[in-house]
């Protein structure tokens, strides 16, 4: 299973969109794709158009009460791309996390019982705020992407997000696999926007994802006509840059092993 949060502490840097636009483009492609929506505020649901059934438990149930997430799993209008939509109870999910044991790990712990895992990705959106819900969208993937703006609050916030990230992995003993810092509404035409690109090449180098997505207002007309901007404007600079970062996680992850074949096959 490949899982990836995308997750800022600074809002409104492209976390939703990012996901929910590369968790389509995978289906697309022919993968499996299982989109997580940890946000209350349910815009992940919303741009996939998820109507959560009223009669299936929800992530809170499949959380706190029963760790069955499967029940509270919905289709989408794409047949690969399957959705843990928000729902009214994301607001009172984190007060009820705190009296659970355990309580940061348990969408993981949820997940891994899942086998065998019949997704090719998870991909996870979560706000920017941090409380438990924050913790469970981190231990659940071992990917980070970090969407920044390219302004100077977004490169000056990324310090405290670290400084997080590294107080994080000692308290907890977790640790990414990977953290790519994802550049999002770059205009190479603004002197400002290249010089905080080039402040992040230097200092963030190794996290630094090597393709940006380029700022376009497609992005908004298509939530408008409630579409996923590649199918609204497959022509346009999102949706190729969108193709650019998809090509370049397939490149990063490593291949999904078939469970019909031993790991190791190549060995020999
Ligand atoms: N590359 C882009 N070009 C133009 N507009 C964009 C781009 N990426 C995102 N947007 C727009 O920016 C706004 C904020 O994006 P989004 O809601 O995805 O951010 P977020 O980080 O999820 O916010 P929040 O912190 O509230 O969850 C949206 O209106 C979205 O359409
Ligand atoms: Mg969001």
């Amino acid at each position: 299973m490949n899982a990836i949060t995308f997750f800022n502490l600074k809002g409104g840097t492209g976390k939703t969109t990012l996901c929910s636009s590369l968790g389509w483009l995978l289906a697309e492609e022919g993968h499996s794709v299982l989109m997580i929506d940890l946000d209350p505020q349910g815009h992940l649901t919303q741009s996939l158009q998820g109507r959560p059934d009223a009669g299936k438990p929800s992530l809170y149930y499949s959380l706190i009460q029963e760790p069955t997430l499967v029940k509270s799993i919905i289709p989408t209008t794409h047949p690969n791309l399957s959705l843990i939509p928000a729902t009214e109870d994301h607001l009172y999910l984190n007060t009820a996390l705190m009296s659970q044991p355990w309580p940061e790990w348990k969408l993981k712990d949820a997940l891994s019982v899942m086998v065998p895992f019949p997704y090719d990705w998870v991909m996870i959106d979560v706000g920017a705020s941090l409380n438990l819900i924050t913790f469970n969208a981190l231990f659940a993937a071992k990917t980070l992407i970090i969407p920044v703006l390219p302004d100077v609050f977004s490169y000056l916030s990324l310090k405290t997000l670290f400084s997080f990230l590294e107080k994080t992995n000692r308290d907890f003993r977790y640790d990414f696999k990977m953290i790519w810092i994802l550049m999002n509404k770059l205009n190479n035409h603004r002197p400002s926007d290249r010089e905080n690109r080039e402040a992040l090449k230097k200092y963030y180098q190794k996290f630094l994802m090597p393709v940006a997505v380029r700022e376009d207002p497609k992005f908004s007309e298509a939530i408008k006509n409630q579409l996923p901007v590649t199918t609204f404007a497959p022509q346009s600079i999102a949706a190729r840059d969108l193709k650019k970062v998809v090509h370049f996680l397939k490149k990063v992850f490593p291949p999904t092993p078939s469970p019909d074949k031993p790991e190791f096959e190549n060995a020999n």
